[in-house]
C-alpha cells in the first residue's frame, strides 16, 4: 500500500489544457472536463487517471463517444487502454458536495462551495492525472444561480459573465499560469467583499479581495494589511513580484488546515482572516500576520515553482515557513519570535523524531499523503532552510533564491535541486548537508571543553550521534552548524581567536563525527553559548554548573540563549523532584529568576519567555520513559516555589504593566503578554488574590487578549470565579463559532476533577459540532493534549474520551481524526499502567471495520504492524 520516493516515474502522459465546466448543485453537481492530452515519451502503456467517489457519466476521445468496453473503472482509477499520441478527452461525472464531510475535493461550507485538493483532493472532482509534476493551463466555467451565489470565483482572471436561458448563471476564469491540480480551486456563495488594491514594484495595479462571512467587514482590515505588507515584503527581501491582476481570499468556517494558496485564490481558515480587538487575541493577530504571509510567499515558493512529487512537500513547506517566520521577525521587530518558533521544534517536531511517525524532511514512504503534512516537514524544513541560510549569510542566500528562480521557474523541481541552486551560486559544499533530508532524528551534539590557563587557549570537542529512529537505523553525521560564543564570569563576551574557520557570526561546521576547535587569548575559563540563535534543530549535552547557566540567564545578548538557559536550569531541577532526588530549587536559583523578573532593562516581551516554566511537553521529550503524574507533580513544586518567592515582584510589575486605553502595536503587545505571565505566577502564590484580578480585569477590559488571559488563569487554576466568568463569556459569545472556540479549549483543559462530567455536557452545546474542524480541535486537543493531569487519570478515562471522539471522526473526517489521535500514539513514552491503557485503545481502533487509509497508517504504526 505504500508509495515509495525511489519509485518516481516520471508522467508517461501530460495535460496541456483543461477547460472545466462546474454546474453547482448541492447533491449533484456535474463536472465536464475537456483536456488535452498528450503522450510523454516512446511507450504504448494506456492512460491511468485517479478518481474517487466519481458518478462516471461519459468518456469521449477526440468527440468520438467510448463504450463501456473503451476502459475500465475502480474506486480509484479510469483506465483507457487505446489512445493516440495527442488527444482531446471530454469526461463529464457527478458528484455529491453535501456529502463531502472530508472537506476534501469540492464541499459546502456553511452553504458556499469551496475546494481544498492539496494533496491528492482533485481527484474527488473528476478524473485526471492528479501529481504535481502535470502542469495545465486551465479554464474553469462555474454555473449556478448567481442569486444564491453572487460570487463565483476560481483561479485567474474572469473572463467572461453571461446569463443561461434557463436563469442560471455561467461564469468563465482562466488561469495564465500552467499548474498542477492541487492548486486548482472553486469558491461560489454570498459573502461581504473588502477590496483594496497594491502596486507592485515595477507599476502594475493588482486588485486585492477579501470574501468573508456576511457581517464580518469589521474583522478583516487585519489580514488585508499583512496581505499588503507580505507583497511589500517579498519585492524587498527576494525581489519577488506578484504575477496576476488579481489576488483573492476567501474565508470560510470549514476548512481542515491553515489555508490553501490556490493560484491567484487562496482559501482561507476563517480563523486566519477574521479579528477585531474585541474577539480576537494578540495570538490570533500574529497567527493571521503570518499565515496570510505564508500563502502569499507560495506564489513563488510553491506555485511558479512547484514539488515534482508530494515527497518533496519541504521543498515548498519548509522554503514557505521559514519565509513567513522572517516575514513575522521584520514586522514585529522582536527576539521572541524565535524562542516561540524554537519552543514548537522542542514540544512537537522532537516528539515526533522519538515517535513512530518518524520521517525525514523528504518522507521516504507515504500510505496517506495527508499524514505528511507535519511539523517535521513544515517546520524541521523551516529549520535546515534557515541552516543554509546561516551558513551562506544573507546576500549568499539571495543568491542562491535568485539561481533557483532562474534556472526553475515554471517547473517541478526536488529539493536537491533547490540544494543544488544554493551550492551552486556560491561554490559552497553542501555534500554533507543534504543528509538533512534523508535521516529522520534529531542529532546529538555531546560538547566536552578544556581550558588551559597557560596557553590561554580553550578548546572545544564536539562529538554527534543522531538516534535511531522507528523508520531508519542506522545514522551518518551531518552538517551542523554551531553558533558559539564565549562569555566570562562577568557575562562579558570574549572575542573568539581561533586557527579553526567560522563564518560570519562565528559559526562553526560540525562536519564529522566528532571535531574540536581550539581558541587562543582566553584569558579566563569560559562560559560557552553553543547553539547560539537555536542555530541548528538539535539537543545539546554540555555539563554546565547552575552558575554558568545563571550567567547565560542573565548577561548573554541572544534571547534565545537567556531563554534556553533558565529552561535547562528548571528543567534539571524539575526532574530531580520528579526523581525523589531532592525537593526544592536552590536558593541562588530562584534569586536569578528574581532578578530576571525585576530588571527594568529586559524587554517585556523577552521578560515574559524568560519567566515560562518548562512544557511538559518539552520535559517528555528529554527522556525516554515518562511516568508522568511524578512529573506533574514536579512541576507544580517549583511553580509553587518560584511563586512565592516572585510574588510581591509579579503583584507589583502587574500593577504597573496595565494600560489606559488598547493598542496592537508591538509594545502594547509585549506589556499584556508579561502581565498575563504575572497574573499566573500570582495565581500559582496567592489564588484568592489572582481570582479578584482576574475578575476585575474581566469585566474592565474591552479587548479579547486580556479576558481571555483572565479567564486562561481562572481556569488553569480552578479560581473561584472560573465558572461564573465561563458563563458570561458563552451569554456573550455563543453564536460566534470562531470565538466560542477559546472557550471549547479552556473546557477541554480544565483543571478540575469535575472536568469529565463537564466535557459531555460541553458536547451537547448547540455550537459545537464534531464536523467542523475548528470546533472539534478547540476542545478535543484542548482536554487530550494540553490537560495532562486528567487525560492521563488513573483509571484510563481520559483515553477512552479520545478513542471515541476518534472513532466517530474516522468516518466523517479522517484527516481530523488522524491528527487529533496524535496524543494516543505515544503510549511508548509512558510507564504502566499508563501505556497499556493507550495501546488498548488504539488497538480497538484498529479493528473498525470502516478504518479511514489516514489512521490505518498511523496507528498501525504506532502498534507496530
Ligand atoms: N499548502 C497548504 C499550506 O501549507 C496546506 C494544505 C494542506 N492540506 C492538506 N490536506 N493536508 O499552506
Ligand atoms: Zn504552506
Amino acid at each position: 500500500k505504500a508509495k515509495l520516493l525511489s519509485d518516481y516515474r516520471s508522467p508517461e502522459f501530460t495535460i496541456d489544457q483543461i477547460d472545466l465546466t462546474i454546474e453547482l448543485e448541492p447533491q449533484a453537481t456535474r463536472v465536464t472536463s475537456v483536456m488535452q492530452v498528450r503522450r510523454q515519451g516512446r511507450h504504448n502503456n494506456p492512460l491511468v487517471l485517479e478518481g474517487e467517489q466519481l458518478q462516471l457519466q461519459s468518456v469521449a476521445i477526440d468527440g468520438r463517444m467510448l463504450d463501456a468496453t473503451g476502459y475500465s473503472q475502480t474506486d480509484t482509477h479510469l483506465t483507457i487502454a487505446e489512445v493516440g499520441d495527442a488527444f482531446e478527452l471530454n469526461i463529464v461525472v457527478m458528484i455529491n458536495p453535501q456529502a463531502n464531510t472530508s472537506l476534501e475535493g469540492l464541499y459546502l461550507s456553511d452553504g458556499a462551495f469551496c475546494t481544498q485538493c492539496e494533496a491528492e483532493g482533485f481527484r474527488k472532482i473528476t478524473y485526471y492525472l492528479d501529481r504535481p509534476d502535470v502542469l495545465a493551463r486551465f479554464t474553469t466555467t462555474i454555473i449556478g444561480d448567481a442569486s444564491q451565489f453572487p460570487f463565483m470565483l476560481s483561479n485567474g482572471n474572469q473572463v467572461a459573465k453571461q446569463q443561461l436561458d434557463d436563469g442560471r448563471t455561467a461564469v468563465t476564469w482562466q488561469d495564465p499560469f500552467p499548474k498542477p491540480c492541487y492548486l486548482f480551486a472553486l469558491v461560489a456563495g454570498d459573502f461581504d467583499l473588502l477590496e483594496d488594491s497594491f502596486q507592485t514594484m515595477s507599476g502594475r495595479h493588482v486588485t486585492l479581495q477579501l470574501f468573508v462571512d456576511k457581517g464580518n467587514l469589521d474583522r478583516a482590515d487585519y489580514a488585508m494589511a499583512s496581505l499588503k505588507n507580505a507583497m511589500a515584503w517579498d519585492e524587498q527581501v527576494y525581489g519577488l513580484e506578484y504575477d496576476l491582476d488579481i489576488y483573492m481570499v476567501v474565508a470560510v468556517d470549514f476548512f481542515n488546515m491553515g489555508a490553501m494558496e490556490n493560484k491567484g485564490l487562496n482559501v482561507f481558515n476563517s480563523k486566519y482572516v477574521l479579528a477585531n480587538a474585541r474577539s480576537a487575541t494578540d495570538q490570533d493577530f500574529n497567527g493571521i500576520e503570518s499565515v496570510i504571509g505564508h500563502e502569499y510567499f507560495h506564489n513563488w515558493t510553491g506555485n511558479r515553482v512547484t514539488c515534482r512529487d508530494w515527497f518533496q512537500l519541504s521543498l515548498k513547506e519548509g522554503l514557505t515557513v521559514f519565509r513567513d517566520q522572517c516575514f513575522s521577525e521584520d514586522m514585529t521587530g522582536s527576539a521572541v519570535n524565535r524562542i516561540d518558533d524554537v519552543a514548537i521544534i522542542r514540544s512537537h517536531q522532537f516528539a515526533e523524531d522519538a515517535g513512530p511517525m518518524a520521517h525525514p524532511i523528504r518522507p521516504q514512504s507515504v500510505i496517506e499523503m495527508n499524514n505528511f503534512y507535519t511539523v517535521t516537514v513544515y517546520n524541521k524544513g523551516a529549520e535546515v532552510i534557515r541552516m543554509m541560510h546561516t551558513l551562506l549569510g544573507a546576500d549568499g542566500f539571495r543568491r542562491g533564491m535568485d539561481l533557483y528562480f532562474e534556472r526553475h521557474d515554471g517547473q517541478a523541481v526536488t529539493c536537491d535541486d533547490f540544494v543544488q541552486a544554493m551550492e551552486d551560486a556560491n561554490a559552497f559544499d553542501l555534500s554533507r548537508f543534504r543528509t538533512w533530508y534523508q535521516q529522520a532524528g534529531t542529532p546529538e551534539v555531546s560538547v566536552t571543553d578544556h581550558y588551559n590557563a597557560e596557553t590561554q587557549t580553550y578548546t572545544l570537542n564536539f562529538s554527534q550521534q543522531t538516534p535511531a529512529t522507528a523508520d531508519q537505523s542506522d545514522k551518518t553525521a551531518t552538517h551542523i552548524p554551531l553558533r558559539i560564543g564565549l562569555y566570562d564570569d562577568t557575562g562579558a563576551a570574549i572575542p573568539l581567536n581561533t586557527e579553526a574557520k567560522l563564518t560570519d557570526g562565528n559559526v562553526y561546521s560540525l562536519l564529522t563525527e566528532s571535531a574540536s576547535v581550539t581558541f587562543d587569548h582566553v584569558k579566563t575559563a569560559p562560559t560557552p553559548a553553543l547553539l547560539k540563535g537555536f542555530s541548528a534543530p538539535i539537543k545539546l549535552n554540555y555539563q554546565y554548573s547552575d552558575v554558568q547557566l545563571l550567567t547565560l540567564a542573565q548577561h548573554c545578548e541572544d534571547g534565545f540563549t537567556r531563554w534556553d538557559a533558565i529552561q535547562s536550569l528548571l528543567a534539571r531541577y524539575i526532574w530531580q523532584i520528579a526523581d525523589g532526588e531532592t525537593s526544592t530549587l536552590p536558593q541562588n536559583i530562584i534569586d536569578g529568576v528574581l532578578a530576571i523578573a525585576s530588571d527594568g532593562e529586559i524587554e517585556a516581551a523577552l521578560k515574559a519567555r524568560l519567566l515560562q516554566l518548562p512544557t511538559v511537553n518539552g520535559l517528555v521529550n528529554q527522556r525516554q520513559q515518562i511516568d508522568i503524574h511524578p512529573l506533574l507533580n514536579a512541576l507544580d513544586v517549583i511553580r509553587e516555589q518560584l511563586a512565592s518567592a516572585l510574588y510581591d515582584c509579579c503583584l507589583a510589575l502587574y500593577q504597573q504593566l496595565q494600560q489606559p486605553d488598547y493598542q496592537l502595536d508591538a509594545e502594547s503587545i509585549a506589556k499584556r503578554s508579561l502581565s498575563a505571565s504575572c497574573l499566573g505566577w500570582i495565581a500559582a502564590a496567592n489564588p484568592p488574590a489572582a481570582d479578584q484580578l482576574c475578575v476585575a480585569l474581566y469585566n474592565n477590559s474591552d479587548n479579547m487578549t486580556e479576558q481571555l488571559n483572565a479567564l486562561t488563569i481562572a481556569n488553569r487554576f480552578d479560581l473561584a470565579s472560573r465558572n461564573s466568568l465561563m458563563d458570561q463569556f458563552e451569554q456573550r459569545w455563543q453564536d460566534d463559532g470562531l470565538v466560542m472556540d477559546k472557550w471549547l479549549n479552556l473546557q477541554g483543559c480544565w483543571n478540575s476533577e469535575q472536568c469529565f462530567g463537564n466535557l459531555a455536557k460541553v458536547e451537547g452545546k448547540p455550537f459545537f459540532k464534531l464536523t467542523n474542524p475548528n470546533r472539534a480541535r478547540s476542545l478535543i486537543a484542548g482536554f487530550s493534549a494540553m490537560n495532562y493531569r486528567y487525560f492521563h487519570a488513573q483509571d484510563g478515562s481520559g483515553y477512552q474520551w479520545l478513542a471515541e471522539k476518534i472513532q466517530n471522526l474516522n468516518s466523517i473526517n479522517p484527516q481530523i481524526a488522524a491528527r487529533l489521535i496524535n496524543p494516543l500514539t505515544q503510549w511508548r513514552k509512558f510507564t504502566a499502567p499508563q501505556a497499556d491503557q493507550m495501546k488498548a485503545q488504539l488497538e480497538q481502533i484498529y479493528q473498525l471495520s470502516d478504518l479511514s487509509k489516514d489512521l490505518q497508517e498511523i496507528v498501525g504504526k504506532s502498534l507496530g504492524h
